[in-house]
Formats: structure tokens, sequence, C-alpha cells
């Protein structure tokens, strides 16, 4: 997502040279990713309003968690950690299997707000990944 990290070279946060800036070091790299990663999967097995998300989910929540993990670190700008494993993203292409209608959408987003609130503490940050990964959850839509 070039344009995620030109918005952040605009507008370097820190006292880093700003053209080595990207949104995956800027919110704290790897371990962020991470932890984003775990909080958007606590967020789905404890929350009532995201029952039916977990039930499309086939496998041990863990691989999910892992490969949700390796996507982001790729797609905010750090290692291609789920390219080098499985290839292209192709990732409209792996959800066709899911029934995604905006229902499911919104309790992923809403998965994904609770964890980007728990591991982003900057506002403006959050908010351009938020945006971003909305309207990539709303191009998953195939009903
Ligand atoms: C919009 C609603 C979405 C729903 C309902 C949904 C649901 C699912 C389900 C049920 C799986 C299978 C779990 C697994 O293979 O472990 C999956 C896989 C995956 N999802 Fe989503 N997803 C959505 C959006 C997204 C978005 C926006 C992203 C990226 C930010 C994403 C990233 C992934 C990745 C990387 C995989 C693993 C793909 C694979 O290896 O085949 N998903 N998703």
């Amino acid at each position: 997502m070039n344009w995620i990290k030109k918005i952040f070279r605009q507008q370097p946060q820190d006292d880093r040279d700003p053209s080595q800036s990207n949104a995956y070091e800027m919110i704290g790299g790897d371990e962020t990713i991470r932890a984003i990663a775990k909080q958007f999967y606590a967020r789905m097995q404890q929350g009532e309003d995201t029952q039916k998300l977990l039930a499309m989910h086939p496998g041990p929540i863990e691989q999910s968690e892992q490969k949700l993990y390796e996507f982001l670190s790729g797609w905010l700008g750090g290692p291609q950690l789920f390219q080098q494993k499985y290839g292209h993203p192709a990732l409209r292409a792996r959800h066709l299997p899911f029934a995604i209608d905006e229902q499911m959408r919104d309790q992923w987003l809403t998965c994904m707000q609770y964890a980007l609130e728990q591991e982003v503490a900057n506002e403006q940050h959050r908010e351009v990944i938020y945006q971003a990964i909305a309207t990539l959850a709303d191009h998953m839509r195939n009903q």
C-alpha cells in the first residue's frame, strides 16, 4: 500500500529520516503487527457480536492469526512474509470460498478497529490505516 507509506512520509512524527519511514516502522514494526493480529482474533473470540465470523474460520485460530500477521507485515510496508510463504496474496480470490456480505465485513472491521485502538497509540496513524483496511475489507464482499 504505497499511499499509506506516502501519507506517513509527509507527516513524520519523529526525528528519523522521513524518507526511511513507512507505516510499518511508524507504528512500531514487527512487534506491533503481531500484537494487532493477536488482538484482532482475541476480539473475534470474545465478542458475542462476532461469533458468526468466528464460526466461518475453518482451522485453528492460531493459524489464521499467523497469516493475518504475515499479510499485514507486507501490506504496511514491512517484510513480505505472506508473499514469501504463499505467493501473491490475491486476497479477494482467497476469500471467495467464504460468504462475505456487509454483516461479515462489519464484524471483521469491528475486530480490526478494536485491535488498532489497542495497539496504535497515534490517532492519525490509526485512522489512516483503518480507512485503508476498510476499503480493502469492502473489496472482499462477494455477496
Ligand atoms: C471483509 C471481511 C472478511 C472476512 C469475513 C474474512 C474471513 C476470512 C476467513 C474465514 C479466512 C480463512 C481463515 C484461514 O484460512 O485461516 C480468511 C483468511 C484470510 N484473510 Fe480474511 N476476511 C475478511 C477480510 C480480510 C481483510 C480485509 C484482510 C487483509 C487485511 C484479510 C486477510 C486474510 C488473510 C491474509 C487470510 C489467509 C488467506 C489464505 O492463506 O488463504 N481478510 N479470511
